[in-house]
């Protein structure tokens, strides 16, 4: 099978067991500060985690698409991608282990058709310093599923992976316990980073077997499924989620969920037992295109070629997003991701535009199962073309810089700055003082590592920030924010017609942040008269409440808002909010929620909602921040 076969056989496996399959959410995560982008499936589903009804109900499976941005330096060995799709199913407090081990392994092995034997798996060790009990139930499934296989699975006790590294495995082992450093999952990462009200648990992991490729012990003295030597890959994740942090440790969630996590892409590999992520079907017409454009083979460029394919179909799935290139998140990481990828051109003598050769080749892969991909496919070119033109300049700029900076040698702060400021390719930096006959002082290189050391440590530090500041940040300032975004949002449409439509929300615990459709600039006095309608409505102390509709009735007769570009499951979540006594409700909006539960709420502590900044985000679209103060 490939990639997209795969993808299929997962979504059709999971229906037949009773699941909905629901539409991935988009890079871009709504209304959650904690992330720049969606890094795993189960981001969108936490408040079903913990504890919400979903509409769709309590079996759901898609494919999510996800963005792991800290990943880009790794990419250009054989499997790191910062774009890569998860296929995910969650029980929300339906089935646990013993239904989803057996579906899993029934699916890999019986659906996709891998070899039994080139399986491995790994449970929960236990926590005794949480009280949080060794997983011998999923071990005792996988021992009964691979003996109904004809395979006798020995299980060992390892720990952490140190352990690993020093005891190795001896012949038939097969189910490996490790601690919580591997086989606990949350968002935080580790256990003792959780912060409270974090939803997390022990889980089970599925590792694939390329038994062709030898142990490399740089990694460690003898192999084991969690070395990364690239013996073992995982593919398969099955957390068990039942804990949620609290004050004093940890305490069971009301239910118990599962939530599950395989990499396509890595699934992909498997079938075709390649260890190389770039030789499975989503990837390996990019790289054909980029042999066939450069005249170079990918086995002499490899490196250049991986980084070239998987940058842009990053910044392409971005740009099907609505995301749009600029100097500040989302638009920073699309930006570097395309600099990223022509500057690895240069090494492959592609110099000239070559942008819309290539995204058509991307954009074909996914439009059969992705509509949007398909409906977008004109912008994402012409905004991935534009970008391509934008860098030329500046490095045309850069060009021109450097010949002024070069009178007296080229050092390697002025070699850092070419390429921090005007993003000029280091290559190319030395490629072009040669050409210019200007003169690269001796310990240019020591300089320039320097400062990139310096400014990797910047960003690690300022990207810890950004998750840690907000997990877990569904706090009652957040649904504050949230039910005034809904009231701004009837306000507006209110004062300037029907036309606005939501394109955008992002909530701190410091402001609102709003995106709408809006051919001009907001006048002092319609956003005079926005503010006045909230803080009117907000002291009618609407309640506010949800119901769950058809879609088709939610979004026709009924009339709720919703935003551009959401695709919804058969049934949607709608926020109401209505004056006591009133017939219509100020807002009916289609949401996830959370929410406070009267507006008055907004007023505590003598706040009013204010407007303090209306602007253009982009052509056609208005941004507006406002707080509560
Ligand atoms: N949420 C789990 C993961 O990302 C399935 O591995």
């Amino acid at each position: 099978m490939n990639a997209q076969q795969i993808r299929q056989a997962y979504l059709d496996f999971y229906k037949k067991n009773g699941h909905k399959v629901i539409p991935r959410a988009l890079l871009v995560p709504q209304n959650d500060p904690t992330t720049l982008f969606t890094g795993s499936g189960m981001q969108p589903l936490i408040p079903y985690l913990l504890g919400e009804e979903h509409p769709e109900g309590v079996r759901l499976v898609d494919s999510q698409t996800c963005l792991r941005a800290q990943d880009i330096a790794e990419v250009g060995d054989n499997r790191h991608t910062t774009f890569f799709e998860m296929m995910g199913n969650w029980s929300l407090g339906d089935y646990f282990k013993a239904e989803q081990l057996p579906w899993i392994f029934e699916f890999l092995t019986g659906v996709v058709g891998l070899d039994p034997k080139k399986l491995y798996v790994t449970c929960f060790i236990g926590d005794e310093s949480n009280g949080i009990p060794r997983d011998t139930q999923a071990a005792e499934i996988w021992e009964r599923l691979f003996a109904e296989k004809g395979i006798e699975a020995l299980k060992a006790d390892v720990g952490s992976e140190e352990d690993g590294y020093k005891r190795g495995m001896k012949p038939g082992e097969r189910i490996f316990f490790y601690d919580a450093d591997k086989n606990w999952w949350c968002r935080a990462g580790k256990i003792k980073d959780m912060p409270v009200g974090e939803p997390g648990g022990g889980d089970s992991e599925i590792f694939y077997e390329f038994d062709f490729v030898e142990h490399n012990t740089e990694y460690g003295e003898h192999c084991h499924p969690n070395c990364d030597c690239g013996r073992f890959i995982e593919i398969a994740n099955s957390v068990f989620m039942e804990y949620v942090r609290t004050e004093a440790g940890f305490e069971k969630l009301p239910k118990q969920n599962v939530d599950f996590g395989g990499g396509l892409e890595r699934i992909a590999m498997a079938a075709i037992d390649s260890p190389d992520a770039f030789k499975i079907s989503l990837l390996w017409p990019i790289i054909e295109k980029l042999e066939a454009l450069s005249g170079k083979k990918y086995d002499s460029h490899t490196n250049a070629m991986r980084v070239v394919a998987d940058h842009l179909r990053a910044a392409a799935f971005l740009a099907v997003d609505g995301v749009k290139p600029s100097n500040k998140e989302q638009g920073y990481v699309m930006r570097r991701l395309m600099r990223r990828a022509i500057r690895f051109a240069f090494d492959l003598g592609i110099e000239q535009n070559f942008v819309q050769e290539v995204v058509p080749v991307i954009t074909s892969l996914y439009e059969n199962d992705f509509p949007e991909v398909d409906a977008k496919r004109g912008e994402v070119i012409e905004v991935l073309t534009r970008e391509e033109k934008v860098f030329r300049q500046t490095l045309r700029k850069g060009i021109h810089e450097m010949s002024k900076m070069g009178k007296d040698g080229l050092t390697g702060e002025e070699v850092f700055k070419l390429y921090d400021t005007y993003g000029f390719p280091l290559e190319l930096s030395v490629e072009e003082a040669f050409k210019q006959d200007i003169k690269v002082a001796e310990n240019w290189r020591e300089q320039f590592e320097a400062l990139m050391a310096e400014q990797r440590e910047r960003s690690q530090t300022a990207s810890k920030g950004v998750f840690k500041g907000g997990l877990g940040g569904q706090t009652l300032q957040h649904k504050k924010y949230h039910t005034a975004t809904h009231l701004m949002y009837q306000a507006l449409r209110d004062v300037l017609g029907d036309h606005v439509v939501q394109n955008g929300s992002n909530i701190t615990e410091e402001r609102l942040r709003f995106d709408f459709s809006h051919p001009e600039k907001v006048t002092p006095e319609q956003l005079k008269r926005v503010e006045d309608i909230v803080n009117e409505q907000i002291g009618k102390d609407l309640k506010v409440s949800w119901a769950e509709y058809p879609t088709a009735e939610a979004t026709g007769p009924l009339g709720a808002l919703g935003q551009f570009g959401d695709r919804y499951g058969e049934t949607v979540k709608v926020y109401k909010m209505i004056a006591d006594g009133a017939e219509k409700p100020f807002s009916f909006e289609i949401c996830g929620g959370p929410h406070v539960d009267h507006t008055l709420q907004l007023f505590e502590g003598g706040k009013r909602f204010k407007i303090i900044k209306e602007e253009a985000s982009s052509a056609g679209i208005r941004r507006i921040k406002a707080v509560l103060a």
